[in-house]
């Protein structure tokens, strides 16, 4: 069985995944939030910090890109590969943020599998790469991503990561394993499973009921509880409290030092969304912490919470 850690943009930057790696184990590979493909003038990966190298020493990393241009795919990777060593790249044909399906990019270009075609075949045929993608069942329905499935039987991608819902759902409902059935007996290739293994009952009854799965992708899950890849894996998770509040208090650290005060508070009141379920904080108790305005009165009350809960 392999883990790997969802790309979840605006959360898992490299300092997240480099403080979630040093404190726990279990996961085994990456993908990194989406980065935006651009034609070769217009690049400036030097400022793509989330793909140096050095950012990136303690699991192998895949970025991953966004776009819709055959030509911008092969610019991008040519230029990460030239610059950084990167040789495998994942496309990002699931997020269902609006701005970005507008823009027939992201989930938006699932309704248009000869696009999606187009710029595996080119991407296939001119570069060395290996290529992969994650996506979502489909736009607006299902037949829309087992269209795309069928297709990419003919292209050597590396493996393909599946969010069981629609992109019309966002991230509401529950995934839609009678869909997801027909995408796993569809495609001949590799599958990372992604949606909702939050617990250890969550995974073994995805297990049993996919069994040529061996590739397990953890997002929210591992936000709520980072001990869940070491559980998975049954290693021993040993002090959680003790280690959590290490785990918490460096990250904080690297995170004031590169973002500062107001940067950090406002990336923690974005993981308290997940935190709370960690320390069984209630709706009011969440509103009340998300309510506080400076760092240290909110790192004092958050540790409380820990402390007394977690
Ligand atoms: C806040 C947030 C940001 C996300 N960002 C990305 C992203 O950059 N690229 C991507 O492919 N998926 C993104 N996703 C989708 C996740 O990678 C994952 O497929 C989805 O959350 C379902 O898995 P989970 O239930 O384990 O979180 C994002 C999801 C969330 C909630």
């Amino acid at each position: 069985m392999k883990l790997w850690l969802a790309p979840l943009h605006g959360i898992t930057n490299y300092m997240f995944r480099n403080t979630l790696c040093r404190y726990f184990a279990g996961i085994d590979f990456i993908i990194t939030p989406f980065l935006p493909v651009q034609e070769k003038a217009k690049l400036n990966v030097k400022n793509w910090k989330d793909v140096w190298p050095k950012n990136n020493a303690l699991r192998p990393v895949i970025p991953q890109l966004m776009g819709n241009q055959p030509a911008h795919f092969v610019d991008t990777m040519n230029v990460l590969h030239d610059t950084y060593g990167y040789e495998s790249f994942n496309w990002n044909i699931g997020c269902p943020v609006s701005q970005v399906v507008h823009r027939k990019r992201g989930c938006g270009i699932m309704p248009f599998a000869d696009r999606v075609e187009e710029v595996v075949k080119t991407v296939c045929a001119q570069t060395p790469f290996r290529f992969s993608l994650k996506m979502r069942l489909g736009l607006h329905h299902p037949d829309e991503g087992l269209h795309i499935l069928e297709r990419m039987n003919n292209y050597p991608l590396d493996f393909i990561v599946i969010h069981p819902r629609l992109g019309k759902q966002m991230y509401e409902g529950t995934p839609d394993l009678k869909a997801f059935d027909h995408f796993y007996n569809t495609t001949n290739h590799k599958i990372i499973y992604s949606g909702d293994i939050f617990t250890m009952e969550d995974y073994r009854r995805l297990q049993q009921h996919y069994p040529k799965i061996e590739d397990w992708m953890l997002g929210r899950g591992l936000l709520r509880d980072p001990f869940l890849a070491e559980e998975l894996k049954g290693m021993e998770t040993g002090d959680r409290q003790r280690r959590f509040i290490r785990y918490y208090q460096l990250w904080v650290e690297e995170m004031r030092t590169a973002r500062g005060e107001m940067g950090t508070l406002h990336s923690l009141k974005e993981l308290w969304h997940y935190y709370r379920y960690l320390c069984h904080l209630d709706d009011t108790e969440l509103r009340q912490l998300l309510r506080i305005n400076t760092l240290e009165e909110f790192l004092s009350e958050s540790l409380r919470h820990i402390e007394n809960q977690g």
